[in-house]
């Protein structure tokens, strides 16, 4: 388990928290297997195993995005619309990925881990947790 939770990462939101923790799961899931797995696969076996975790891994995000976004949009969060984009992006980054990982050139399993794991670790130390901070104190949670 290569990426730890780690409390820098708790809002304090106990659902999103949970989330939080699923997300580092799912990529640690899929870089073990990478680890263990690597020398039994093929070029074409490992390719769709990769398209298989990213997209399994967008999907989590999806509906985490939308449990973000209700809460932000029950408590009239003004930064809802920036935090938004924020999401908008991570999509359009897990779908940069798949196109590389579909394409002719050669590609590392771990670099989409990495760079969604970069992604996550500014995400939810900063806008997340601007947004938690400003849920707390709204709803009392
Ligand atoms: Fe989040
Ligand atoms: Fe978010």
């Amino acid at each position: 388990m290569p990426f730890v939770w780690d409390e820098k990462y708790r809002l304090g939101i106990p659902e999103i928290d949970r989330q939080h923790q699923t997300f580092l799961l799912l990529l640690n899931k899929a870089f073990d297997f990478y680890s263990h797995q690597l020398n039994n696969l093929d070029g074409e076996a490992l390719r769709q195993r990769l398209l298989k975790d990213l997209s399994g891994l967008r999907e989590f995000a999806r509906a985490h995005f939308a449990t973000e976004e209700a809460l932000m949009e029950r408590s009239d969060y003004p930064k809802l619309g920036g935090h938004r984009q924020e999401h908008a992006k991570f999509l359009e980054i897990a779908n940069v990925l798949e196109e590389k990982i579909s394409g002719p050139g050669a590609f590392s399993p771990t670099e989409w881990i990495d760079v969604i794991l970069h992604w996550y670790d500014h995400h939810v130390q900063h806008i997340d947790w601007e947004m938690g901070d400003f849920l707390r104190e709204r709803e009392n949670l």
